[in-house]
C-alpha cells in the first residue's frame, strides 16, 4: 500500500509561465521518437505542474504540429492526465462490482453532497479532488475508496466522511 503523498499544484496564477514555455520547448526539442513525442511531453508536463492547462495543451498542439483535439483525446483515453489542477488529497472511490453492492454508491453520494464535488472535480478550496472509479484492487476491504493512494476499506458514508475531515484537519 502506498503512503500518503501530499502534492502542492501551483494553481495558475502563480506559475511562472515564461520559464514554463521554455522548459515546454526544451522537452519538446529533446523528444527522441516522433510517435512518441506527444505521450513524452504530456507525461512531463503533467510532472511538472501536476496538471495540462489549455493554454499548455494548445502550445504543445502548435509545437508538434497537432490538431488541438488529438491533446484532449489522448488526454482522455490515459487517467493520469488531468487539464485541471487536482486537489491537494485526491479521493478515489471505487464503484466497482465488490464496492457497488456494497454500498459505495451511498458513499459517493455523501461525499458529493458534503464537499460540493462530482466526479472528476476539485473543491474551491483545493483540500479535495474527487474520482470515481472502477475497482481499486482491494475488493476484500469492500467498499474502499483512496486518498493519495492510501486505502481505506470497509466503509460507509459516515465513517468515509469523517476520514476526509482527519485529512482535512491535518490529522492523518
Ligand atoms: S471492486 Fe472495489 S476494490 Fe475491487
Amino acid at each position: 500500500m502506498s503512503t500518503t503523498k501530499e502534492k502542492q499544484i501551483k494553481k495558475s496564477e502563480d506559475i511562472d509561465w515564461i520559464e514554463v514555455n521554455k522548459k515546454i520547448d526544451k522537452y519538446i526539442s529533446e523528444v527522441e521518437s516522433e510517435s512518441d513525442a506527444l505521450i513524452e511531453v504530456l507525461h512531463k508536463v503533467q510532472s511538472l505542474l501536476g496538471y495540462i492547462p489549455k493554454r499548455t495543451q494548445k502550445r504543445i498542439a502548435k509545437e508538434l504540429e497537432l490538431a488541438p483535439g488529438k491533446i484532449s483525446s489522448v488526454m482522455s483515453f490515459y487517467s493520469h492526465f488531468s487539464a485541471k489542477p487536482k486537489g491537494k488529497y485526491q479521493i478515489a472511490i471505487c464503484k466497482g462490482t465488490a464496492c457497488y453492492v456494497k454500498g459505495s454508491v451511498d458513499i459517493i453520494e455523501k461525499v458529493e453532497e458534503v464537499y460540493d464535488l462530482n466526479s472528476g472535480d476539485t473543491t474551491d478550496d483545493g483540500i479535495f479532488s474527487l474520482e470515481v472509479v472502477r475497482c481499486l484492487g482491494a475488493c476484500g476491504l469492500a467498499p474502499v475508496m483512496t486518498v493519495n493512494g492510501k486505502a481505506h476499506g470497509l466503509l460507509n458514508p459516515d465513517k468515509a466522511v469523517k476520514i476526509l475531515e482527519k485529512y482535512k484537519n491535518g490529522e492523518m
